[in-house]
């Protein structure tokens, strides 16, 4: 699968802060348990919905877990933000595995390639639009996210939100 042979991009180790996670928590039915496909222990992913009582399988590339290779474990959403240089790929094999999802995209260009245009048009799916964009983390060290992308993030998400588009404010 040409997926597998792409190196890791260093363009994709960005990392996402807490409150930009937070607006989708409360779309998150209680109870159940999420699969964080690209992230390990230090995510933030992770640690906020670990803190709100959620049951978290993680997995990262680095700890072998590839996602285009693994069988997703047993879950009742698929959370995170994927490696961008990969978005396409990683919203096709969602798309196929129908277990509710939310992904952090960045929006530009999102619906401009043709693959990505039939993608939308073909499959069920709801957009989170931020009111502030969101700032990223070099390292989970950092103090503060320190990048800043020259443009806005959404949740791109299946069968999670209420409606298609739905509008929620981050608190930097
Ligand atoms: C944009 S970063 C986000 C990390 C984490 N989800 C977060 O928000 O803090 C995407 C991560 O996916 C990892 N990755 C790249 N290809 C992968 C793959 N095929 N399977 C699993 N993880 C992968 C990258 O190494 C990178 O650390």
């Amino acid at each position: 699968m040409i997926v597998a042979e792409i190196a890791k991009s260093k363009n994709d180790e960005f990392y996402t802060p807490s409150y930009a996670i937070e607006p989708i928590m409360k779309y998150v039915k209680p109870g159940s348990t999420i699969w964080c496909p690209f992230d390990t222990k230090d995510s933030l992913f992770v640690k906020e919905f670990e803190n709100a009582g959620f049951t978290i399988i993680h997995s990262h590339i680095d700890n072998g877990g590839d996602f285009f290779k693994m069988t997703p474990p047993k879950c009742d959403y698929i959370i995170s933000n994927p490696p961008y240089s990969l978005k396409t790929e990683v919203l096709q094999r969602l798309f196929k595995l129908d277990i509710p999802f939310a992904m952090l995209v960045g929006v530009v260009g999102l619906f401009e390639s043709q693959k990505r245009f039939e993608m939308f048009r073909d499959n069920t799916f709801e957009c989170m639009y931020l009111n502030r964009r969101v700032s990223y983390f070099k390292n989970y060290d950092d103090q503060k996210p320190s990048l800043n992308p020259p443009f806005s993030s959404v949740y791109i998400c299946h069968r999670m939100l209420p409606r298609q588009i739905v509008f929620e404010e981050i608190h930097k």
